[in-house]
């Protein structure tokens, strides 16, 4: 067990298993690049300012280098009696520097110092997450190139309602995702901030030089305030949320791959690398990855909720009950890229069965609107339409037919208005290309719709 760097004050030292409780050096390790890094502009800047001698910043930037190097060499090992990972790295400096390892904590806090790795470390994985989400927008902008004009069932309540472009339906989730990115974007004004140089919470005495040391870390703006500085967490409540709702959306387009690549709908099918089989019913072909970035939104939503129940009724400025934001966040951004990786995969790699859709909208009562529309058409009020619809198609269930299918007399029994154009007025795809108000399904409309998206990609 290593002597504690705060010992001083103490006549006990706590037992092993106390010292576990209380360690966070197990997952802030992950933190290591991030903290050489602000360790390192907090040197140079105190060299700077006359705190502490060039040579020792010197000493101290090529230790924590090493440091660093042997970590991701895999030959450092860390005390768990030294708490975290700033403890852990300056009781190594010091072991390989000697004095001068002792003089770099000067003017600083770990308090200030966690703030800032995980200010670090938050903006570099959300501009990592924002480009897998840009990368997905575009893998469904191509898939929508590609089906303009491929008709499908569109729901409501998830029963057939009206046929809809294939496009259309799949450029609502890069619209989705389009809102994702600019909330990632809009937050990163608050992450890319620099509480460096609050120290414990009141600032320092030395004069050190906090603009030195946003600019060396290229950090957008810094807390004019050192107690909020180390109090905020709300850019990892922020971070959460826009994780959270961004595997909502994935979950809800799974589920609708899900739906769609069953035996009940086959309106696509997965490619066998995104799938799986079952240990005994040899012929399944089992939309698991869907299925578990559908599951995975539930640990992200309890890492939110976990992060401000935490936060709630915290007083000012940093309590240890803090170190629960990391593991959370951690899990989240994980989650979030495999989800995403695994979801453009999945989706680059789905066949869209056209001619099935096609089957299936010619087989179903989603044009029923349109007759109703087309007797508007022949002025007749659109009630009354609705109810003259209503009672051929509860005909038509009896006969077990559809509105393509029924004879022309039989139109005529209903409303004598019914012409022979109603067997064309009636194809689904005249449904969709009849849609022609802004943003709507229509193909001439969707067209509009991407040559907009990719005006602006
Ligand atoms: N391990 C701590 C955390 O993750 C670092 C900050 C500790 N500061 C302190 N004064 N105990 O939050």
């Amino acid at each position: 067990m290593s002597k504690k760097a705060w010992g001083g004050r103490f006549s006990e030292t706590p037992e092993e298993w106390v010292d576990a409780f209380n360690a966070s050096i197990h997952f802030d390790q992950t933190l290591i690049d991030y903290d050489v890094e602000g360790s390192i502009a907090h040197a140079t800047m105190l060299a700077e300012q006359g705190i502490i001698t060039e040579e020792d910043s010197q000493a101290i930037i090529e230790g924590l280098k090493g440091i660093q190097k042997d970590y991701h060499d895999g030959k450092m090992s860390w005390d768990v009696s030294l708490e975290d990972i700033h403890l852990n790295i300056e009781h190594e400096l010091i072991q390989r520097i000697g004095e001068a390892g002792g003089r770099l904590h000067t003017g600083r806090s770990r308090n200030d110092q966690i703030a800032t790795d995980m200010h670090l470390y938050t903006k570099t994985e959300v501009q990592a997450i924002m480009e897998m989400v840009r990368k997905l927008q575009h893998t469904i902008v191509n898939i929508a190139d590609q089906h303009v004009e491929t008709i499908m069932p569109g729901y409501t309540h998830l029963q057939r309602a009206q046929p809809i472009s294939f496009a259309h339906h799949i450029l609502t989730y890069y619209w989705m995702l389009q809102r994702d990115y600019s909330r990632f974007e809009d937050s990163l004004a608050r992450i890319d901030m620099s509480p460096l140089g609050a120290a414990a919470l009141s600032g320092t005495t030395y004069p050190i030089d906090r603009h030195r040391t946003q600019e060396l870390l290229d950090f957008g703006s810094l807390y004019e305030n050192s107690l909020d500085a180390v109090s905020d967490r709300d850019y990892i409540v922020e971070t959460l949320h826009n994780i959270s709702l961004t595997m909502v959306h994935l979950s809800r387009f799974a589920e609708e791959i899900i739906f769609w690549s069953s035996e009940e709908a086959k309106f696509v099918t997965l490619s066998d690398a995104f799938s799986t089989g079952s240990s005994i019913m040899p012929q399944k072909k089992n939309p698991d990855m869907a299925e578990l970035i559908r599951g995975k939104v539930g640990r992200t939503t309890g890492h939110l909720m976990s992060m401000l129940v935490t936060l709630k009724g915290l007083p000012l400025a940093y309590n240890k009950d803090m170190q629960e934001d990391k593991e959370g966040l951690f899990d989240a951004v994980r989650t979030i890229k495999g989800s995403l990786r695994i979801f453009e995969g999945m989706l680059s790699t789905m066949t869209v069965n056209v001619e099935h859709l096609q089957d299936e909208v010619t087989h179903d009562f989603s044009n029923a609107t349109e007759l109703a529309d087309y007797l508007v058409s022949k002025d007749v009020p659109f009630r009354k339409a609705h109810e003259i619809v209503g009672q051929i198609v509860l005909s038509c269930t009896q006969q077990g037919i559809y509105l393509l299918d029924v004879p022309l007399e039989e139109y005529q029994q209903a409303h004598p208005a019914i012409e022979s154009d109603i067997y064309d007025y009636l194809r689904p795809e005249s449904c969709v290309k009849r849609r022609t108000s802004y943003g709507s399904t229509g193909q001439e409309a969707v067209r509009q719709q991407l040559e907009h998206i990719k005006a602006n990609m």
